[in-house]
């Protein structure tokens, strides 16, 4: 039996003096039964609950870990800064240094600006796509997630239908839904988000049309909007460029977070030269937006994702694993559906519309050593080698066996009901 105490202990102490013990998407509230909330450390391409237990884990921290945790080289740039200083008075030089580096990069950056999340960067979009237009409307993919922030938060409370009054949504890869908003808010349409492929929770997740992508762009020039890619969630885990460069479809705007700094808080917008006087107008910061050790990681993360075979092996470990997963799954008896890159993984079984099977096969494989996630996609890192996804199809292997055993009495969810198809991130 492995040990579960001390998480039990911690969530009970934690409900005391947190609202709800947890809260936001490391809520462990609607995983599987049993999962642990808390961590004790990690390395490389495993962690370590707070009882000691080790998993494989196939979240990544939920993305920032694209080369794994703690990295030697990264962890030395850090190390070096913080003996300098961190967050200080003003930037340190590497702030510069780091901005030359992403517009080397990323096709259509022209500048950048630095923040801490996704949703600072998404949030600054749109600040300064309206501060260019001079414009309200906002578009936005239905299901999309943005970020926390009123204007996008999936679980509204606390916020007003003002926050969003200016929001339109649309259908994701469907050029007619987008058209067809578009023209609603004629003369008023300040910006149109967009992300490198669709990828809600509890949802297949479909691939990016070259084809849609280049319409959205044709959109937006005709509107004269500003077009905004949301490289949040997958950036650096399709390309080493922002996505929609690399299709060779140009946006205008690119928000960027999570892998940058491989888990070190920072975040940022890329922009193109046309939108550089709106970003020098509008007024963000954060008290440690401008720290320095953030900034040697990203530096040093980018040059290893430019210099390294990074995003090949994680294509091939990516690949390697949905492929035996699909074989294993059919030995089984059960169909899977893994959509989305092979890099960043959504594995859902057919036949399941509530979620039962996977989520029991997820339990099973948690309880095994095997961190994954029955909801959301997950995400390869660089760490991760051959042998680490033989070791997690051992663990799938006999989440399988488990399941096949009690196919026909997995109970529901607990934890989606009611709501099963709440989308929380
Ligand atoms: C596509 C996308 N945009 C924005 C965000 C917000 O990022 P953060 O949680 O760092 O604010 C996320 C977070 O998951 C995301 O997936």
């Amino acid at each position: 039996m492995r040990p579960t105490k001390r998480d039990g202990n911690l969530l009970e102490r934690a409900r005391a003096v947190i609202p709800g013990g947890m809260y936001g998407h490391q809520s462990t509230a609607r995983m599987p039964e049993g999962t642990p909330q808390f961590f004790g450390r990690s390395h490389g391409t495993r962690v370590w609950d707070a009882d000691g237990n080790c998993y494989i884990d196939m979240m990544s921290a939920y993305g920032p870990n694209l080369l794994g945790y703690g990295h030697a080289g990264i962890d030395a740039v850090i190390r070096e800064q913080m003996a300098l200083g961190d967050t200080m008075t003003g930037p340190g030089p590497v702030m510069v240094d780091l901005a030359e580096a992403l517009v080397g990069m990323i096709g259509h950056a022209d500048w950048a600006m630095f923040c801490k999340n996704g949703a600072d960067a998404t949030s600054m979009a749109m600040v300064t796509a309206r501060a260019h237009t001079g414009r309200r409307k906002v578009l936005i993919a239905k299901g999309a997630y943005h970020g926390a922030a009123p204007w996008n938060t999936p679980r509204p409370a606390g916020t007003l239908p003002e926050d969003r009054a200016h929001i339109v949504y649309f259908e994701y890869n469907d050029l007619q839904s987008l058209t067809d908003a578009a023209r609603a808010v004629q003369g008023d349409l300040a910006a149109v988000f967009a992300t490198p492929f669709r990828h809600d929770t509890f949802a297949d997740q479909s691939v990016l049309d070259p084809d849609y992508a280049r319409g959205v762009r044709a959109i937006c020039d005709a509107h004269d909007a500003v077009l905004v890619v949301d490289e949040v969630r997958a950036g650096f885990r399709l390309s080493r460029d922002c996505t929609w460069d690399s299709i060779g479809v140009q946006p205008d705007l690119s928000a960027w977070g999570k892998v940058l700094g491989n888990g070190q808080p920072i975040s940022a917008l890329l922009g193109k030269e046309h939108l550089r006087a709106a970003a020098s107008e509008i007024f963000v910061t954060g008290s440690f937006w401008f720290s320095a050790v953030p900034m040697v990681a990203a530096l040093e993360t980018l040059r290893l994702v430019r210099e390294t075979d990074y995003l090949e092996k994680l294509t091939e470990t990516g690949t390697y694993l949905r492929d035996a997963l699909a074989k294993q799954a059919q030995s089984h008896g059960f169909g899977l559906r893994q959509t989305g890159p092979a890099t960043m993984p959504m594995i859902l079984f057919e036949e399941d519309p509530d979620f039962r099977f996977g989520y029991h096969w997820c339990r099973i494989a948690m309880k095994n050593g095997l961190w994954l996630s029955p909801y959301h996609n997950m995400f390869i890192n660089g760490a991760m080698t051959l042998a680490d996804m033989d070791e997690a199809l051992e663990k799938t292997e006999i989440a399988f066996l488990d399941l096949k055993k009690n196919r026909a009495n997995v109970p529901p969810v607990a934890a989606l009901m009611p709501k099963a198809q709440l989308a929380i991130k």
